[in-house]
């Protein structure tokens, strides 16, 4: 990213503004930088630091041909400066962009007002949220907004082109850069970085005055160092932003002394619940906070892309599949089990909850609406249920990252809610189409917005009556079907559902097993709205999605003989097994059973010689998930596989057939692509069916397992790009990949390496 700024002027060369210069710098910044700061020696160190090439103590001959300026003098500061800007901004050039970085925004916007008459267009306010508790430009440093956050405010007529330059000024620092309104950024910095730096200057202060102060200090450990480390950032600044901020600080504390009572309340009376609760509850928060910072995952995949870094399995060709395992929890199961134990009465107990980035960021988003979740801790979660109607509105937007069946069911929920809510999700998933949810949640009376093309963020306004309405999907699609049933336990009359074919119905077995009564017709399902969920133990068998990988490792695998324990066969989720049968697979259901409403079996598989087959239509919507294995199944089977019917995989996590496509074609299979579906030649025989090479799994999980399991019939190496989203549905893959008798490396390495 480089800034075509030919002259950048920044007022104020504290350590903020000194900063912003050595990164500039630091990212190959060819044009002027100039400071203005009243003190002379400031501007002195910087010239000697090679961070600016002249300043001056004063801003008018300064100005003269700037196309850039940058206020980071303080919060209080702010006015005079801009009234003495305003005087002499005709001498800039003309197309000069203006921005500031201070912490509070309404008061900034105020003093624009009072010294240009309005907030000028080319005036982009922002807020780089990142600082260290040492100051002057002594302290510059070029790694200060690295990975940090920059948030822009601007005004509604702010000229794009104006924000565009703010933004390309700050990605060259290393910093995301993020919109937000001004009131919004204001409440959320009282929250995040006001209260808690009050909250440490406050007890540093109280302890440091009281008799013992030393021995205290003394005596002080991590804990004290860790709590009030920002205790020692600059008092004067702080004023000002106290000062500036002052509503905002105010209501946050108010919040905070409220929860402070009940801890004391709680400590008084001896009431260990009651504490337990909430220590739970801040610690999960912190420890899902921790993983954001540490950003595993889907975030670590993403900061690996602005790193130019990313994760690369690269798998041996060949090795065994035998043993005994368990893949974690069903994700579709998991998801409900959150969302409908959230909203019954009375506490639910989940076991085998799945600990996959998706399902976690269900349960994220329950305890952002005020929902006491305990766990998980190994795959049990406790779920205080809060009733039909005790959610609270979430203090911003609901992040739900890679988790289309997130994003849908929550649509049908949220729509039903007092409250408005926003919900957004990863680069993915913002690309996946949402009308499908978005247009028979508006006929049952529900507003929501969304973005160009029916897509993400969805925008859901509250306080909505809904009523029942007779929906026929136009495609199978158990998201949108579940969508529409949790919109209809809060409307008026009955929901109806008519489904083209059969689609998973998890959510139908789990409200029946929390009394709720559901009931079914031929390919039409409804309920009643109005109605109360009632607490209900739920145990999560393990994803039959994920045993798919498994299932077809082993049944492509020469001498291979391998049992998946507590697996859920429920029959709108088996289409794997049916396809895999026809295809000539030595599978056995064990142990068959039924667990908390759903049936569960122990799949033993053996290898078998595989042949080529028409997928039968009616299988597709029960299969949906497992095509990319199914694929690698195809391509060692003998023969010609033929899949139709199958257009709904081009909305997947990415255009799965495209990918599959694409993939196979790198390893010389031979395929031919439709618009609903594939043909895939196969070779059928033990030895190796083709060659290795290097596959893009455009960060779909299933598509970088699928092509993971293939190295076992490989010439040579399987090398797969961007796995990071593994983690979403299958934490653990590649250890249980290893454990079974694959070789498998991962990788983070740069980009086009
Ligand atoms: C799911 C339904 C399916 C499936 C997805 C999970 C669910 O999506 O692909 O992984 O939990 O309801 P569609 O309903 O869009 O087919």
């Amino acid at each position: 990213m480089r800034v075509r700024e030919s002259r950048i002027l920044i007022v104020g060369l504290g350590l903020i503004g000194g900063s912003l210069a050595a990164a500039l710098r630091a990212a190959g910044h060819r044009g002027e930088i100039l400071a203005c700061d009243p003190d002379a020696d400031e501007i002195a160190r910087g010239i000697e630091m090679g961070l600016i090439d002249r300043g001056d103590t004063r801003l008018t001959p300064l100005v003269e041909g700037t196309s850039m300026i940058v206020l980071a003098v303080p919060v209080l500061a702010m006015r005079g400066v801009m009234t003495e800007l305003a005087a002499c901004l005709e001498r800039a050039a003309p197309e000069a962009v203006i921005t500031d970085v201070g912490s509070t925004k309404a008061t900034i916007r105020d003093c624009a007002v009072a010294a240009f008459g309005r907030v000028p267009p080319c005036l982009v306010l922002g807020h780089p949220i990142a600082g260290s508790e040492k100051s002057g430009v002594a302290a510059a440093d070029p790694g200060l907004y690295a990975r940090h956050k920059v948030i822009l405010t601007p005004e509604a007529d702010t000229d794009p082109a104006a924000i565009a330059r703010v933004r390309d000024l700050w990605t060259a620092c290393g910093a995301e850069v993020l919109e937000m309104e001004v009131a919004r950024h204001d409440q959320v910095l009282a929250r995040t970085s006001h209260l808690p730096h009050l909250l440490a200057f406050s007890l540093v202060d109280t302890l440091a005055r009281q008799d013992e102060r030393l021995a205290i200090f003394r005596y002080a450990a991590g804990g004290f160092r860790d709590f009030t480390r920002i205790a020692g950032s600059d008092p004067v600044m702080w004023r000002d932003i106290f000062a500036a901020n002052r509503e905002a600080v105010l209501a946050a504390l108010d919040d905070f002394e409220a929860g402070l009572a009940r801890l004391r309340r709680a400590v008084e009376a001896g009431d260990g619940d009651a504490m337990l609760a909430t220590f739970d509850r801040a610690s999960h928060a912190r420890h899902y906070f921790e993983s954001l910072l540490n950003q595993t995952s889907y975030q670590a995949e993403y900061q690996m892309q602005q790193d130019g870094k990313q994760l690369r399995y690269r798998v041996g060709p060949g090795g065994g599949v035998s043993g005994r395992i368990r893949v974690p929890g069903d994700k579709s199961i998991s998801h409900r089990s959150i969302m409908l134990g959230a909203l019954a009465e009375g506490v639910t107990e989940v076991k085998g909850f799945l600990e996959g980035e998706d399902s976690l960021a269900t349960l994220q988003a329950f305890r952002e609406m005020g929902v006491a979740i305990e766990g998980p801790h190994q795959g049990r979660v406790t779920v205080h249920g809060v009733g039909m109607h005790g959610l609270k509105p979430p203090a911003g937007s609901l992040y739900v990252g890679n988790a289309g069946t997130a994003m849908r069911l929550f649509s049908g929920l949220l729509a039903g809610q007092a409250f408005d809510t926003e919900l957004t999700g990863d680069a993915s998933l913002t690309k996946r189409p949402m009308g499908r949810v978005a247009d028979p949640l508006r006929l049952m009376g529900a507003e929501i917005d969304t973005a160009e093309g029916g897509r993400p963020p969805l925008h859901i306004h509250g306080g909505k009556a809904l009523k029942g309405i007779t929906y026929d999907m136009p495609m199978a699609s158990a998201q949108v079907k579940s969508c529409l049933l949790l919109a209809g336990l809060y409307a008026e009359g009955e929901t109806r559902v008519r489904e083209p074919a059969p689609t998973r119905d998890h959510t139908e077995r789990m409200l029946a097993g929390f009394g709720y009564e559901v009931h079914r017709e031929g390919d039409t399902c409804w309920l009643s709205g109005g109605g109360r969920l009632t607490a209900a133990p739920i145990d999560v068998p393990s994803d039959i999605s994920s045993a798919t990988f498994f299932l077809v490792a082993a049944a492509i695998t020469p001498g291979s003989d391998l049992v998946l324990e507590h697996v859920g066969i429920n029959p709108t989720r088996i289409g794997v097994i049916n396809i895999l049968e026809l295809m000539g697979a030595d599978l056995r259901l064990e142990n068959e059973r039924e667990v908390g409403g759903e049936p569960v079996a122990d799949l033993h598989i053996r290898y078998a010689p595989l042949h080529g087959i028409e997928i039968p239509v009616d299988q597709v919507p029960l299969a949906i998930d497992e095509f990319p294995a199914l694929f690698i199944a195809a391509a060692n089977a003998e023969g010609t596989t033929r899949l139709r019917g199958a257009e709904e995989l081009r909305v997947k996590e990415s255009d799965r057939l495209q990918a599959m496509a694409d993939g196979l074609t790198a390893l010389g299979v031979e395929n031919t692509l439709l618009p609903d579906g594939i043909d895939i030649v196969g070779r059928g025989g033990e030895g190796p069916n083709y060659g290795g090479g290097r596959i893009d799994s455009r960060g779909d999980h299933r598509i970088a397992m699928a092509f993971t399991i293939a190295a076992l019939r490989a010439g040579e190496e399987i090398g797969i790009d961007d796995c990071a989203n593994v983690a979403t549905s299958f934490p653990g893959f590649v250890d249980l990949v290893r454990r079974v008798g694959l070789s498998l490396r991962e990788e983070r390495d740069e980009e086009g390496a």
